[in-house]
């Protein structure tokens, strides 16, 4: 289906094809029969691939990755896709606009987008109003950022507001530190900074759990331009601060394989495949760092299932999707998910943690379980 329509997104301005499809799954999934038409042509074709992990149950360990539907509009259709989880946001507590337009590149033929959205978000107050009413058919994360005009030193209380507002609503919530388009975001990452942060989330949401009575799981997304030195403190602040997941990574301020490629001088962060690399050795180090204590979701460059199982090799737990489902659309995760259960199977391991420890030759580690 979608490679009939592709032609026709790919001839919009690429911020226009993304807003008309998700106004287009949100309106026709209005419509009689639309959700059922959805899920035979997608969802149910994705074979099953069950993972228990950080408290949910997921039919396969393949989510959408933060930044596609970043208002919780659209949690029915995209489910109907057939994504294991789906991450919304990123969301900020109050409105704001993001960049000037235009913010959003296409590089074709490297299956590649840079973008400079820049946070646009509608604030808590939309998020939440639909949040309360979205389809569950699937688990739900959501990504929490901080106001552009928010002070780096008030920074952790953009954080905090917005996880109190999400929290009776969300599967998970990811704490964005790596966004490289809010001025001073990634700074955050620093030492200092996370020293500053983490023991204040996590104190609010043992404050929360107690409230509501439910421990929602707390991830940090980490981006991939980090030293080696880098990603060890980032790790070892994980662990002293019992963070329950780490996602890695974000898009890169790198431009690596690009060539003269159009677009490739334009500011903002890169997805797709030239991310992969980069993506795949920050989720190695951060296995190393961590002695594969803390779950990882790796991000960054996914195509296929051979580059799926490279990130689950390395270290990941569960894996999350953004620019390949523009370049190949949503029948990718029957491609991925299947050629995951293949591998599984030719490794003759139970789960990812199997199949990594028969690769070194040593006991599993990690609770990925089928
Ligand atoms: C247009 C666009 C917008 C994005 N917005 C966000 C965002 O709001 N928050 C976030 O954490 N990541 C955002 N991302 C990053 C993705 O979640 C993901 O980490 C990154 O694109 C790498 O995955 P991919 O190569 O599969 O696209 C965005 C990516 C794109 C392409």
């Amino acid at each position: 289906m979608y490679r009939l329509i592709r032609p026709l997104l790919f001839s919009l301005d690429p911020e226009r094809a993304h807003d008309f499809t998700l106004a287009a799954l949100r309106h026709g999934y209005r419509l009689p029969g639309a959700a059922r038409l959805l899920r035979g042509v997608y969802a149910h074709r994705v074979p099953p691939l069950p993972v228990r992990i950080l408290g949910m149950e997921l039919d396969n360990p393949v989510g959408l990755a933060a930044g596609l539907d970043k208002n919780a509009a659209c949690t029915g259709p995209l489910a109907d896709l057939g994504f294991g989880f789906i991450e919304l946001g990123t969301v900020t507590p109050r409105a704001q606009a993001g960049n000037p337009k235009k913010r959003m590149f296409r590089i074709p033929e490297h299956e590649a987008i840079i973008n400079r959205m820049g946070f646009n978000s509608g604030g808590l107050e939309p998020f939440l109003r639909n949040l309360r009413k979205a389809h569950r058919s699937c688990p739900l994360g959501v990504n929490i950022g901080k106001n552009r005009d928010t002070p780096a030193q008030r920074a952790t209380d953009d954080y905090v507001l917005s996880l109190r507002a999400v929290y009776p609503f969300a599967d998970y919530v990811t704490v964005n530190i790596s966004s490289p388009n809010t001025p001073g975001l990634r700074a955050l990452q620093d030492q200092d900074s996370l020293a500053a942060l983490l023991p204040v989330l996590k104190s609010e949401q043992e404050s929360l759990a107690r409230t509501h009575g439910r421990y929602v799981p707390l991830a940090v997304k980490i981006a991939p331009d980090l030293s080696d030195t880098q990603i060890g403190t980032i790790a070892r602040q994980l662990l002293e601060h019992r963070i329950d997941a780490v996602i890695a990574t974000n898009t890169t301020l790198a431009r690596p394989q690009l060539g003269n490629a159009a677009s490739a001088g334009e500011a903002g962060g890169l997805s797709g495949r030239p991310l992969r690399p980069l993506s795949t050795h920050v989720i190695g180090e951060l296995y190393r760092s961590t002695g594969g204590r803390i779950p990882i979701i790796g991000v960054g460059g996914i195509s296929d299932a051979g580059d799926a199982w490279e990130k689950i090799l390395a270290g990941a737990d569960l894996l999350q999707i953004y620019t390949a489902l523009i370049y190949r659309g949503p029948a990718v995760l029957r491609d991925i998910v299947s050629g995951l259960r293949a591998r599984l199977a030719a490794a003759g391991a139970a789960s990812f943690a199997e199949a990594r420890a028969a690769r070194s030759g040593r006991t599993p580690v990690g609770e990925t379980s089928r």
